[in-house]
């Protein structure tokens, strides 16, 4: 199913089309694969890839045809060393920034995919690498990947999520630790640590995401969907709400069954 590197943008929802755009997107049957594009400076996250990733997750969720995401970086050397570090402090004023990031909230468009997302992670994966693929459902890496959270050592605060979801994915006292130190880590240790859910050899890595894509997408889109949400929303709440939000999103489902039968039948 790893149709190679993808080469084309979302088009139609973008307004400026350019020789080599931050992100890259292809269709392949089910799966949109999209590709961090900056390899020249190791997929850093930038405001050109924000407005083109928020651009490519809006076309992820609304095409009916696409059933998962895989998330990869372009060239040999990183998933994505972070936010692009030449921008800092270029925003015209705190006011625009803000406005801007409430009206392009690639993180909470992330969150909102109810589609299986998977992160295919190699080479430097720091900053906000981490943070995108935090985002996501299932993380594989390579070998030779590297994590880190290096913003507070340049005092920052992380802000694509990290404070909040690497504690829910690793519990606070290592979230902490690798928030407050920014110490790097290697695929081995990530994946002791839960970070990641599996580690491969480098030249295997897409066809493993692949595998493991196709895998998942036997399953039914609505159930995938449901039990996805069923994770996120439940997570935040008391173990009853969230036992009470399995019941009512497994029962809705199963009633949907019943009655597209009915429908059928009679
Ligand atoms: N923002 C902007 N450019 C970046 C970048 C970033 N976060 N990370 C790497 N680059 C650029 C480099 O400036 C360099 O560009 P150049 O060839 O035009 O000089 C290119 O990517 C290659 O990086 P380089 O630093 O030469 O590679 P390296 O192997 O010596 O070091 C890293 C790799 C990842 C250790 C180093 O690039 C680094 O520390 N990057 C910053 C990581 C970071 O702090 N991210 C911000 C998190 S908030």
């Amino acid at each position: 199913m790893h149709p190679g590197p993808a080469p084309a943008r979302v088009g139609e929802r973008l307004s400026v089309m350019d020789a080599s755009p931050a992100v890259l997107y292809r269709k392949d049957g089910p799966v949109a694969w999209v590709t961090l594009n900056r390899p020249q400076a190791l997929n850093a996250y930038n405001l050109e890839m924000r407005d083109e990733l928020y651009a490519t997750l809006e076309a992820v969720r609304d095409d009916p045809e696409v059933r998962g995401m895989v998330l990869s970086g372009s060239g040999e050397r990183a998933f994505c060393a972070g936010a692009d570090l030449t921008e800092f402090g270029t925003a015209p004023s705190q006011a625009i920034a803000r406005q801007v990031r409430w009206e392009r909230d690639v993180w909470g468009l992330f969150l909102a995919l109810e589609k299986p997302l998977i992160a295919a992670l190699h080479g430097y994966v720091l900053g906000s690498g981490v943070e995108m693929a935090l985002l996501c459902d299932l993380r594989i890496a390579s070998e030779d990947a590297v994590f880190g959270l290096p913003e507070t050592a340049l005092g920052m605060v992380p802000a694509a999520g990290a404070t909040q979801t690497l504690p829910r994915t690793l519990g606070m006292p290592r979230a902490l630790e690798l928030l407050l130190t920014g110490r790097r880590l290697s695929a081995a240790e990530a994946w002791q640590l839960g970070l990641v859910t599996r580690v491969v050899p480098r030249p295997q890595l897409m066809e493993e995401v692949s595998q493991a894509m196709e895998c998942i997408l036997e399953a039914d889109s609505q159930a995938l969907a449901l039990a996805k949400r069923a994770v996120l929303q439940g997570l935040d709440r008391p173990l009853a709400e969230g036992l009470a939000l399995e019941e009512r999103l497994a029962a809705g489902l199963l009633l949907r069954r019943k009655g597209g039968r009915a429908g059928r039948n009679g």
